[in-house]
This record gives C-alpha cells, sequence and structure tokens, in this order.
C-alpha cells in the first residue's frame, strides 16, 4: 500500500483553462523525482495510463480520464550561475510562467519578456515549446532535467535533445509518455537586446512613447496586447490558440495569395510559408460563431472558447467544423494545438 497523497474520482475542472469538468479515476500532486520513483515502483500504479498536468492550458478533455493523473506542483526559482555571455535561471516545472517571467525582469534579467502572460506552468513550456512577439523557449533554453519512467533516472537534456520545433519537441515525439519534465534552465543573454520587430509589439511601444525600450516596456506592451486579444482563462474558459498556424510550401502559398487578396503568410527560414490560421477561419466567417456552448473569440478567431457549461465533445465537434470548412475554402489542413483526451 502505498502513502502517496492519492486521490480518487477527482474533478479536473479546476485544473483545465477550459474549465471543463471531466473526472480522473486517480490523480496525485507532484512535488519532484521522488514522487515519481514511488510511482514507478508500485505496480498497480505504474501499470495505469499517465497524464502528466502542468497548467492544463493546452489541454482538451472530451471524457473522463481513466488513469493517473501526476499534477507538477514543484515550486522554486533561482539563479544558478552566470558565465561571460549568460547568467542562467532554473525554475521548478510547478512554478506559473507568467510568474517566473515576472521574477526573472525583477532580478533585472532580460530574455522573456516577450513570453509575458503566456498561460501554463514552466514545465509545459518546452513540451510545445512555447513562443509569441518573435521569441521561443528554444531561444533562451539552456537544460532540463526530467523523469524517466523507463529508467527511473533523472536525465538532463541539453537544447539539441530537446528537438525542438514550431509547438514541438521531443517530449511529443521519442519521449512522450515516458518523460517527466521536473526543471528548466534558462540562458538569459547579459548583452540584453530588445526583440521589437513583430509589428503589434513596435506599434505597442510607440503608442508608449518607449522609443528605447527596456525589457519591462516590451513585457509591458506584451501583456497589454495579449489582454486585448486574447480572453483571459479566469473569465472565459479557452487554450490559447486552438490550431497551429499551418505550414505550406511556397508554391501553395502563392496560389492562394492569387486567389485570397490578403492572406497573411511569413516566411520561414527554408523557404516554406507559416499561414496565419486566425485569418484563414475569420475569412471562413466564423469569428464571434457558435455551436451551442463552444465558441469562436470575436477578437480572435484563433482562440476557442467555453461560453459556459461546455463539454470537450462542443468544443471538439466545433474545432471539426472549422478545419472542414478551412479545408474545403483554402485547401490547407489545420492541426489543433491542444492535446486531446
Ligand atoms: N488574424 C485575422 N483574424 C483573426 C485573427 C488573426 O485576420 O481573427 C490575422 C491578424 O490580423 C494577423 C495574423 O492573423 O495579421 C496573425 O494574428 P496574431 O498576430 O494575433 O497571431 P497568431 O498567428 O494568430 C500566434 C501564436 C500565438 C502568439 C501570437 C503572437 C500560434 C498558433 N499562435 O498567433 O500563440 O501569441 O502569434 O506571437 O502560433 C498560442 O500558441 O496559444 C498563442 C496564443
Amino acid at each position: 500500500m502505498s502513502s502517496l497523497p492519492l486521490q480518487h474520482d477527482f474533478s479536473l475542472r479546476a485544473f483545465n483553462t477550459f474549465g471543463i469538468e471531466a473526472r480522473a479515476h486517480a490523480y496525485l500532486p507532484v512535488d519532484g523525482a521522488d514522487t515519481l520513483r514511488a510511482v514507478r515502483d508500485d505496480a498497480a500504479l505504474a501499470a495505469l495510463p499517465r497524464l502528466v498536468l502542468g497548467g492544463g492550458s493546452n489541454l482538451l478533455l472530451t471524457r473522463d480520464f481513466d488513469g493517473l493523473v501526476l499534477h507538477m506542483r514543484g515550486a522554486g526559482m533561482e539563479i544558478v550561475g552566470e558565465d561571460e555571455a549568460f547568467t542562467y535561471v532554473r525554475a521548478a516545472a510547478g512554478e506559473n510562467w507568467h510568474g517566473f517571467v515576472q521574477w526573472t525582469l525583477a532580478q533585472g534579467l532580460g530574455g522573456l519578456e516577450n513570453l509575458s502572460l503566456i498561460p501554463g506552468s514552466v514545465g509545459a513550456a518546452p513540451i510545445q515549446n512555447i513562443g509569441a512577439y518573435g521569441v521561443e523557449v528554444k531561444d533562451r533554453f539552456h537544460a532540463l532535467r526530467a523523469f524517466d519512467f523507463t529508467s527511473g533516472e533523472v536525465i538532463t537534456l541539453d537544447r539539441a535533445a530537446c528537438c525542438f520545433g514550431y509547438r514541438d519537441s521531443v517530449f511529443k515525439h521519442a519521449l512522450r509518455d515516458r518523460a517527466v519534465v521536473l526543471d528548466v534552465t534558462f540562458a538569459l543573454p547579459r548583452q540584453w537586446q530588445a526583440n521589437a520587430n513583430y509589428a503589434d509589439v513596435a506599434q505597442a511601444l510607440q503608442e508608449r512613447g518607449a522609443a528605447q525600450p527596456t525589457a519591462r516596456d516590451i513585457a509591458d506592451a506584451v501583456i497589454a496586447i495579449r489582454t486585448r486579444k486574447l480572453p483571459d482563462p479566469a473569465r472565459i474558459g479557452n487554450a490559447g490558440s486552438f490550431f497551429k498556424n499551418p505550414i505550406v510550401s511556397a508554391q501553395q502559398r502563392d496560389a492562394l495569395l492569387a486567389q485570397h487578396l490578403g492572406l497573411v503568410s511569413y516566411r520561414q527560414d527554408d523557404g516554406s510559408y507559416k499561414l496565419a490560421a486566425g485569418w484563414l477561419i475569420d475569412r471562413c466567417g466564423w469569428k464571434g460563431k457558435s455551436i451551442g456552448p463552444a465558441g469562436v473569440y470575436e477578437k480572435q478567431a484563433l482562440v476557442l472558447v467555453n461560453l459556459g457549461g461546455a463539454a470537450g465533445a462542443d468544443v471538439a465537434r466545433l474545432a471539426k467544423a472549422i478545419q472542414d470548412d478551412v479545408l474545403e475554402k483554402f485547401g490547407v489542413a489545420l492541426e489543433p494545438e491542444p492535446v486531446f483526451i
């Protein structure tokens, strides 16, 4: 019999930002590797399907989860070293991402300001390589420690080992269902430079009269933009962008542009193009529309919202209708960003 603080038939409603009701067969708060090791050593627990939960901001619960939810709650943030180029800061997986970013700024350390106000936890940030306003986690990432359920060891992964891509990493592929992130170390440049090229950010800084912006100015600009454009999950259930921006060939983008004036696209380093999924969905007329209690946010068509009492299936039905429309009108397949359970 384990002495772990397990709970059974546990409601996950308060732990997903969509605010969807679903129950977990078993739920366990996790503060570090020892708890995970105890799970691994317990034959009954180790046999259950696992769901690692951070801030629950990238999750769509379409059913009850007949397994073990591992809720990462470990806390702690510290400066762990520096060299000529970087200051290294480490945060435990359970820390709130925005709280951590604000803490680095309060220490006088710039580098993460463009990623202010992204919902979620520190441990989840590298899994989908969160990004906003021209910066991704991979750009400031140094290393992370994770518990490996296969070996029972704590492993350290550097940037190359994480195989970061657009909203993607090794944790969605080879290490899926295997490694659980314990803490993450970031390398923040000592010679800080503003990254304010993104049009929305440049405009917000101009409005504020910040010609030589500090990291704090950029954080404030990003917070203002996000507050204006994106719904606060504490008030309207949502999981941020519901779809990834699709990547298409230059040929396909040119053909689309010839047919659809105003198509928003961004050239990638390899010559392909990322299309603004929000624009595609908007053009299909979905902005502000709903199916039952699931809706498309009125200020950003890429964000699906729980209008009140939605089940995961309601949101999934709306998402499917949007995917079908975008495919029919533009010939482009949209891929959801959140994990579906
Ligand atoms: N647009 C529309 N109609 C809409 C929404 C967008 O025409 O309803 C157009 C905008 O006018 C703009 C373009 O689409 O020209 C892109 O919109 P926006 O700048 O709002 O960014 P996004 O591509 O929709 C991405 C990320 C966001 C991130 C922002 C800023 C993805 C899937 N989303 O959104 O990340 O905050 O850029 O960098 O890559 C998230 O992943 O959850 C997220 C919020």
